[in-house]
């Protein structure tokens, strides 16, 4: 297996699961386009790993998780290749959310524009009690680009969505919380250990199982409720092909602990 090794990413695997953080502190771990290309092909790789069932995205050093995409690297973009750009992070976005296995935000410190649209492009987000969210772009004179106005209307309605947008202010953790874009907030120094805890928790569920909740909620997400339910329905049905349902349904019958396996035959 490929080496996870890169410049701009640190990761590190323990216990099937795999933190990934961001790191360039010194930018406040802006995106710049080799980091973006770094991210891609991590979880990618990650992806392919049947070892691995939950991946982490957190920012290295004191201040941020993502002050968001690279200004200094957008500075002189054309139209077209802003376009590109958008499209590239946006792609990211969706494959973030495609992925088989839970990818969860824990977010340290400043997440900002392209920060807060990682954070919600991921399934869940925990956050210290000094991360902040926001998408700052207005300021800047330009508007989100990697989803942000959609995902953040859909995580906390479309007038707040608007406010943020329009205004650019910054919330904090407990703010986010509030609004319902954040799970959990934890003291700064409990962050990485409250999203393992919860990673290794779904780790511990049948694989088949938790891909066909993930993917029933995102495919169900910007569905009508009836096609939304048979797409449920369909995932269901999966989960009685895998001998993971035998096992669970044995084991409580039994009145013991399931053994997963997370195999199909
Ligand atoms: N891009 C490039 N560099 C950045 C950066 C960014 N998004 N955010 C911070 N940095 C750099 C700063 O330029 C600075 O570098 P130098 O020391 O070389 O000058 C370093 O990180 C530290 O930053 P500050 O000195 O500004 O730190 P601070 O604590 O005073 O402020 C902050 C922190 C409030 C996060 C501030 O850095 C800030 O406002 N950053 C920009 C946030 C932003 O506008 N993000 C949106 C980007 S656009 C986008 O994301 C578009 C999209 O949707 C794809």
């Amino acid at each position: 297996m490929k080496e996870l090794s890169y410049e701009n990413l640190i990761v590190e695997i323990d216990e099937k699961v795999a933190v990934v953080s961001f790191n360039r502190p010194k930018a406040l771990n802006a995106l710049n386009p080799p980091m973006l290309e770094e991210l891609v092909d991590c979880l990618q790789t990650l992806e392919a790993k049947e070892d691995i069932r939950a991946v982490i995205l957190t920012g290295a050093g004191e201040k941020a998780f993502v002050a968001g995409a690279d200004i200094k690297a957008m500075a002189e973009f054309t139209p077209l290749d802003a376009k590109k750009f958008s499209g590239y992070g946006q792609h990211l976005m969706h494959f973030i959310e495609d992925m088989s296995k839970p990818v969860i935000a824990a977010v340290n410190g400043f997440a900002l524009g392209g920060g807060t649209e990682i954070a919600l492009a991921c399934d869940f987000i925990y956050a210290s009690e000094k991360a902040w969210f926001g998408q700052p772009e207005i300021n800047l004179g330009v508007i989100p680009g990697f989803g942000g106005t959609q995902r953040l209307s859909r995580a906390c309605g479309k007038a707040r969505a608007i406010e943020l947008c329009l205004t650019g202010d910054r919330i904090k953790a407990e703010e986010a919380l509030r609004l319902g874009l954040v799970n959990r907030v934890v003291p700064h120094e409990e962050l990485l250990d409250a999203a393992k805890a919860v990673a290794r928790k779904i780790a511990s569920k049948g694989a088949v199982s938790v891909r066909a909740a993930k993917r029933a909620v995102h495919a169900g997400f910007d569905t009508d409720l009836r096609n939304a339910c048979r797409i449920e329905r369909d995932a269901f049905a999966l989960c009685f092909a895998a001998k993971d349902q035998k096992e669970g349904m044995a084991a409580f019958m039994e009145k013991r602990e399931p053994n997963f396996t997370d195999s199909l035959e």
